[in-house]
């Protein structure tokens, strides 16, 4: 499927669900209700060896593209991503992300970029921000992990806030082109509280797919 590239930063903050707590039972019906309102959607995809947790693979990426109309951004919390780039490039994720922490993360960034894919670099929270230096000027996107990833509908993690400061003012000091991502815990009040510390992309899963009403859940963020 042809990828359909995330946009670039735009100076406001983007609002994207995370498809790990959408109703798979009726993914359609899930996503409609954000479709107009949000600006792309995660896969949060996961080996069991790099998190405790299995999620899915690049199979879904082209129905989550269907049912949201939205490009898709596809989180690896793998081991070995180098494993699954070219398929995840293939099912049509408009960026891929890979975790500073997994194997040949480097490479992967290089190998993205080179498929004409937006690139992101994701951060576990035990790990520090020194260690985006290498890779910024490449980056189309820096993800600050506000959880420990495996799972969703974890609590916000208030101590990553000083993390997304700092992870802000080393875009700035490169040229500012990538977004800083913040994913976890996010919610109406901790969405504030990350957008303040300088996050300009927030994926929003249990809150958003618990909240009743999504639509009315992400017009409240777009008020931030
Ligand atoms: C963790 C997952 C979650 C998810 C967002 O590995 O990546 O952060 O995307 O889930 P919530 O919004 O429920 O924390």
């Amino acid at each position: 499927m042809k990828p359909v590239l995330i946009p670039s930063p735009s100076g406001r903050v983007a609002l994207v669900p995370s498809v790990l707590s959408a109703d798979f039972a009726c993914l359609k019906a899930s996503l409609a209700p954000v479709k107009k309102l949000a600006d792309w959607v995660q896969v949060d995809v996961m080996d069991g060896l790099f998190v405790p947790n299995l999620s899915f693979g690049p199979g879904i990426v082209p129905y989550v593209a269907k049912a949201s109309g939205l490009p898709v951004d596809a989180h690896l919390m793998v081991s070995r991503p180098a494993m699954f780039i070219d398929a995840f490039a293939a099912a049509g994720a408009g960026l891929i992300t890979v975790h500073a922490e997994s194997a040949g993360a480097g490479a992967c960034i290089r190998k993205i970029k080179s498929l004409g894919l937006k690139a992101g670099l994701a951060l576990r929270p035990k790990t520090p921000v020194a260690r985006l230096v290498p890779f910024l000027k490449l980056l189309d996107l820096v993800l600050v992990m506000t959880v420990e990833p495996g799972f969703g509908g974890q609590a916000f993690m208030p101590e990553m806030t000083g993390k997304i400061s700092a992870a802000r003012k080393m875009i700035g000091a490169c040229g500012g082109r990538a977004w800083l991502q913040a994913d976890g815990g996010i919610n109406a009040a901790t969405a504030r509280v990350a957008a303040a510390a300088g996050a300009d992309s927030l994926v929003i899963g249990s809150a958003l797919f618990s909240s009743g009403d999504p639509a009315a859940f992400l017009r409240g963020l777009k008020k931030i």
